[in-house]
């Protein structure tokens, strides 16, 4: 294990600070980068929402890291020996091994993704009018939980929703609410406590072991579980070793083991952490497994593939023992925060510090002339999609609903994510999207807002349409065609 903790980063001569690579690329795939004209016909094909662009059509695609990051040659390898059975597949047995060594965990329920945990997790353990405390929700699982009749609590800490900030573990939970929320609800009425690794919504904050310490002795002392979702679980190690004190020279193996005695059980979306497609459900508590068990071959498939394929197990297995290696991990957050550091030193409006999973720009403050009601996070998405060819994805209002007299709940914050898929682009293409950035927020004015023209009622982001309000469009891709002569 020990040629897998390589701790030390490397300094460039010159002082820079430059995310290196330390992988090598040795399979591509040709991207395509439309002329600006065409970008604006795809925009208005694709009802000004990023989720209905063709990827074809799409030069950066920053719309989400889940399924879409590079495997390894190991684990590509891997899938060439899977084993095909319906029952016993020693594929699933490597990955049971995988699990013990990586999480430390002896049970293990295999599912289809992220959301299929969630969903056995909330069928098997919240009831209605249970409570649920977290640091912040995920979309999938507020939907599960309340499908189930729970309730939702957010007990983020004052620093959580700030955009500047330095404060290095901003998905933290608030220990004081939290106590309140046990006094005020009864521990009995909590159903389990859920912390979120990397906490997606917040712009991929990750929260500290200290904390998590402290909410499981909490969670000890009042008999409460403790669920944590680890989907994005690399990047908060990563932050772990590398912003909390006392975990500098600790093996990654050693934090995560530490992270995952203070849990009673935890999920992941293979999406998301091992490269590949897939998910599972975790534990060291056979009561807690026997609970669950039964809901997989149900909803997923036998207990030795849970809707997988095996090839996929395979690649998952090594994909998770590849996540104890500290390069591994440090890839996304140093590409990450070589892009939030440049912008926020120009000035441009993105959340910090850097987290994991992507650069979030700050809608509201880059386009303040767009009001709320006229979406600015989508607007943003719109118009680097247009300027650069570049694919993110809205987390604003779009993203919301609206209240019982049709009025749009607004968001908490208007954000555009570009997400990093873990080593797929190259710093000259993070690059192309810092130099795009600036002339979009050089040119911001020109940028409008949207309105609908098909609403879906439910999840309406994911294929609702809008168009442009007034002919900014039109403005933006004169403007490009000026600065930029007959450049791409
Ligand atoms: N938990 C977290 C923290 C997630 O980020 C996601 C998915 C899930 C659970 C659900 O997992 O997609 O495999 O069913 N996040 C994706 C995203 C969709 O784009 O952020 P899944």
């Amino acid at each position: 294990m020990e040629n897998f903790e390589q701790l030390k980063t490397v300094k460039f001569y010159s002082g820079d600070a430059t995310p290196l690579e330390m992988h090598k690329v040795r399979v591509v795939q040709k991207l395509n980068l439309l002329p600006i004209e065409e970008r604006k016909e795809s925009i208005f094909g694709a009802g000004f929402n990023t989720f209905l662009l063709q990827n074809k059509d799409v030069y950066l695609d920053m719309l989400t890291d889940s399924g879409t990051n590079a495997m390894s040659d190991n684990q590509v390898a891997a899938m060439s020996v899977a084993d095909d059975s319906y029952a016993g597949s020693s594929s699933y047995t490597k990955l049971e091994n995988a699990i013990h060594e990586v999480f430390n965990q002896k049970y293990f329920l295999p599912v289809h993704q992220g959301r299929a945990a969630e969903h056995i997790i909330s069928k098997t353990f919240v009831k209605p009018g249970k409570v649920i405390p977290m640091n912040y929700h995920f979309t999938t699982t507020k939907a599960h939980i309340e499908m189930m009749g729970g309730i939702v609590e957010e007990i983020y800490t004052d620093e959580a929703l700030k955009i500047k900030s330095d404060f290095p573990f901003k998905g933290n939970m608030d220990i004081h609410k939290l106590n309140k929320i046990i006094t005020k609800w009864g521990a009995a009425n909590v159903a389990y406590i859920r912390f979120e690794a990397g906490t997606n919504l917040i712009g991929g904050q990750p929260f500290s072991m200290a904390n998590l310490r402290e909410v499981s002795a909490i969670a000890k002392a009042n008999k409460i579980l403790l669920l944590m979702d680890t989907s994005l679980i690399n990047e908060n190690l990563y932050f772990i070793k590398v912003r909390e004190e006392g975990y500098q020279n600790k093996p990654i193996k050693d934090i995560l083991h530490e992270m995952m005695s203070y849990t009673d059980f935890s999920y992941f979306s293979g999406r998301k952490v091992s490269c590949t497609r897939g998910g599972g459900i975790c534990t060291n508590n056979h009561d807690i497994y026997m609970q669950m068990r039964d809901w997989v071959p149900l909803y997923e498939g036998f207990l030795t593939y849970g809707g997988m394929s095996v090839r996929e197990i395979e690649a998952m297995a090594v994909g998770l023992v590849e996540t104890l290696d500290f390069n591994v991990i440090s890839h996304s957050p140093t590409f990450i925060k070589y892009l939030v550091d440049s912008l926020d030193k120009r000035g441009i409006p993105v959340i910090t510090p850097s987290g994991g999973l992507g650069c979030h720009l700050d809608a509201k403050a880059f386009i303040s002339h767009v009001p709320q009601g006229q979406y600015p996070a989508g607007a943003l998405a719109a118009a680097l999609y247009v300027a650069s060819g570049i694919r993110g994805m809205e987390r604003g209002t779009i993203s919301s609903v609206r209240d019982a007299n049709g009025d749009d709940i607004l968001a908490d914050v208007e954000l555009l994510r570009l997400a990093f898929p873990r080593r797929v682009f190259t710093l000259s293409q993070i690059k192309y999207a810092e130099d795009r950035i600036q002339w979009l927020y050089d040119n911001r004015e020109l940028i409008g807002g949207l309105e609908w023209t098909e609403e879906p009622p439910v999840l309406r982001f994911f294929v609702g349409k809008l168009k442009p309000i007034g002919d900014w469009v039109d403005k933006l891709v004169a403007k490009f065609r000026k600065d930029f002569g007959d450049s791409l």
